[in-house]
Order: C-alpha cells, then structure tokens, then sequence
C-alpha cells in the first residue's frame, strides 16, 4: 500500500517516539550506574526489578517499532483522515427471521481529523444494545418514532464516550458525554447540541450506569410504574415482573417494592437468574419459565392474586399472568419481546379469552413508552441516582466489551 503523507507523519512520529524510549532506556542504564550504592543498601532485590524494568522497556520498545512498521502497511487514511473501525448493518433478518451476527459487519472506515464550530469529536467508552433495535432491522419499523438502520450505514444507539476535542461551547476535553443516537464505532465526530454532559459522581463513577439504571432503562422501569402502575404504599399489593432478569425487569422489581408494594414475583428463564433475583435484588420469589407450571407456582407465589403486572414479554407468559390478575388491576405495558421477531403490530392484540378476562376484571393495560414522558428525566434520574448511592437499587454490572462483539450482544 502507498505510503501516504499521514502514514509518513506516523512514522516520524513513531520513529521519534522509538529513539525518546531508547534515550530513556540508556538514562535509566546511566541512572543505574550513579545510583547502584544509594539503592544496593535499601533495596536488595533492585537487580532483580531493573532486569524486569529494563525487560519490558525493549519489549515495548520493539512492540512499537513493530506497530509502526503495520501501521505504515495497513494505514489508508488520506491527508486530513483519521481511520476508525464500525459496525455498520450487512443484511436484514426479514421480518419473521431471528437476527445473526451476519446481520453486521464490522469495518475500518475515516473521518476527518479535523472538527467544524459547535462539533465536538469523542472516543466511544460504552455502547447499550437493546430489544427496540430489533425493529430497526427491518425496513419498516412498525413505528412512527424508530427510524430503520440503513445497510451498509453504522448502526447507533444509547453510547457513552469521552471527549477528544470539543469546537462546542458546553463541552471541554475530559467530559464524559452521552446521547441516545451514539454511532457504533471507535472514534466519532459529532454535533454537540445532541450531547448530553454526565457526571461520574452521581452513580460512584460508574459509567455505564447511565446506559442503565440511572439511563433509559431506569427511567422505562420508573416511570412506567409510576405512570400506568397505580402503586400505593400501605395498598398491600402484589407484583409480578415478567423478562425479571432482564434490565428493565430487575429494575422494575426493585423499584415497585420502593414505591410500595408488599410483595413481588419475578419470571425468568433460568435457575440462576431466579436465584440472582431473590438472593441479590429482594423480589420474594421468582419462577423459571422453562421449567415447571408457571400458573402453578405463579398461585402458590401469589395467594392473593396479582395488582400490578410489569409486562416486558407478552405472549404465553402475560397470557398466564393476566389470568391470575385481580379486579380494577393494572398491566405495565413496557415490551413484549416474545413477539419481536414476528410480524405483528405493537402492541400485539390480546387472545380473545384473555381479552374478555381483562374486561371482566377491569383490568387496565395501557401503551406505555418511556420518550413521552422525558419531561420527568432530569427529577427521575436523580432519584435512581440517590437510590443508587444509597445502595436501595441493585445493579448487575456488565463488562465493557469489544466494538466488534456488539453484534453477537444483540443477537
Ligand atoms: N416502553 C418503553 O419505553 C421501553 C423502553 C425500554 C425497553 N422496553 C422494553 O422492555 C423490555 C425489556 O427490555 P430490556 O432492556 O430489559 O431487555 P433485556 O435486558 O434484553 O431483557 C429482556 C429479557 O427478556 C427475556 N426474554 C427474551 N426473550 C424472551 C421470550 N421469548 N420469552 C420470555 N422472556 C424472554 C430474557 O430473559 P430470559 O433469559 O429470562 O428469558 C431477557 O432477560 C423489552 O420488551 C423492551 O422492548 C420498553
């Protein structure tokens, strides 16, 4: 490959980098000569750790010499280019079809090196992927607020990263920042008034948090039992969380026996989870899916049947749920990601006898979407954020992962 004028600029970069390691290299060697006799007697073992500093100086120093040397044969970047690697959307799955990683592709792409007034450019730290993007697989969303993923475009979602540059008045280099339509790749430029600024305090310096229980998952968790839950305190009612393992679900949980109710029931799909949910996050039982009678247990966990369903699910699940539910109850109708690879309107109409059951028993289920109610964010964050601190609210942390697995998350 040519070397082009930003490849030659790396390599004297690198190469001038390379001799300021080997002048340090030989600083040390000189150092070492003076200080011999003032550190011989205080730290006996100090042979030892030079050899070990002195090891692994030249091991970088060569790593890098090397690097150099493929960057230079690799590097593509014209005059004015910064390369980046993406994930960008390979294929559809069809409306019906279960997504594979095939569905993505990752690959090296540029952007300009340089910014325009009011952009600011950010390093990706945290990246969330979510049900709502199996819908933007398809060409037609099914929804007015979802916009499709174009092939051979970079997806994008909930992102966190750090910024390298900022030409916007709000953001300096070092803040953190967030925004819902980040872009699924290392290095990003982007329009600063889309950004919002975090604070690391405010969840210990978890970052990620704000991807999750002090993010839009939080929010969905509050405000959609806050909004369609009618939970009271002293009401002695009972909930049940259908996907409880889940991130809205383990949240929702947590939160429904904060705003006041007197027992909760999680469903999930395996022993452990079911043991995490009790054990860890306080529900007071929890009913694998795959296994056993759900209706069966679902009785004997709730002897005096159900007031508040948080519905992530649908299908068989809720069907056995709303089934137990009593009178004047209510269903928070968050997801229903038993039905997101079907091709079905949202959200899905109940079964006939199941409708009729919700009738008889007044019970109510609404269309709940967490976007509309974004006038309550800035006040419902921080009180996730305070129940977080206080350590009211469990999360279940998850490890960074690689651009390239976002994919496989997904699917
Ligand atoms: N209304 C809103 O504004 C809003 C906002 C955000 C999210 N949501 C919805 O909330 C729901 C949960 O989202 P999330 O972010 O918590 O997702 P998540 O972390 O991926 O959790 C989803 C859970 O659903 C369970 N699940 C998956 N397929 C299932 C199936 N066929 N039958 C039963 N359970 C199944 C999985 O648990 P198991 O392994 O236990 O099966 C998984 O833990 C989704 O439906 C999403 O669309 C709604």
């Amino acid at each position: 490959m040519a070397l082009t004028r930003q490849t030659g600029k790396l390599f004297i970069h690198k190469f001038a980098y390379f001799t300021f390691e080997v002048v340090l290299y030989d600083s040390w060697a000189w150092m070492q000569k003076l200080a011999r006799p003032i550190f011989h007697s205080q730290f006996p073992n100090y042979k030892v750790l030079c050899l070990i500093f002195c090891f692994k100086k030249t091991c970088v120093s060569v790593l890098q010499t090397m690097l150099s040397f493929v960057e230079i044969l690799c590097g593509t970047a014209a005059k004015g280019e910064m390369i980046i690697q993406r994930v960008v959307l390979n294929s559809r799955p069809g409306k019906n079809g279960v997504p594979v990683a095939e569905n993505f592709r990752l690959e090296e792409s540029t952007i300009a090196d340089a910014i325009q007034a009011g952009q600011v450019r950010v390093r990706t730290l945290y990246l969330s992927v979510d049900p709502y993007m199996r819908c933007r697989m398809n060409e037609d969303t099914g929804s007015d607020y979802l916009l499709p993923w174009q092939l051979s475009e970079v997806a994008d979602g909930g992102g966190i990263g750090v910024v390298e540059e900022s030409k916007h008045d709000s953001f300096a280099k070092g803040d953190f920042v967030m925004s819902f339509n980040w872009p699924w790749q290392t290095v990003a430029i982007l329009d600063g008034s889309l950004l919002q600024k975090l604070i690391p305090q405010l969840v210990n310096g978890r970052l990620s948090y704000f991807l999750g229980a002090a993010g839009i998952t939080g929010l969905t968790a509050l405000l959609g039992i806050k909004e369609k839950g009618h939970v009271a305190v002293g009401a002695n009612q009972t909930m049940v969380v259908s996907g409880a393992a889940g991130a809205c679900g383990s949240l929702a949980g947590q939160i429904g026996r904060l705003e006041g109710c007197s027992r909760v029931v999680g469903i999930a799909g395996t022993d452990e989870k079911c043991s995490i949910l009790v054990q860890e996050m306080g529900f007071d039982a929890a009913i694998n899916y795959k296994k056993g009678n759900v209706a069966e247990q679902l009785r004997e966990f709730c002897p005096g049947g159900v007031d508040v369903y948080f519905d992530n699910v649908g299908g068989d699940i809720s069907d056995t749920v709303i089934s137990q539910m009593n009178q004047n109850s209510h269903i928070i109708l968050c997801g229903q990601i038993s039905q997101y690879n079907k091709d079905v309107p949202y959200p899905p109409p109940l079964s006939p006898d199941i409708e009729k059951i919700r009738k008889e028993r007044n019970i109510t289920r609404e269309r709940f979407l967490v976007l509309n109610y974004m006038d309550k964010q800035e006040a419902s964050v921080l009180q996730l954020c305070q129940w977080i601190q206080e350590g009211k609210l469990k999360v279940r942390t998850f490890s960074p992962w690689p651009l390239i697995r976002s994919p496989q998350v997904m699917v």
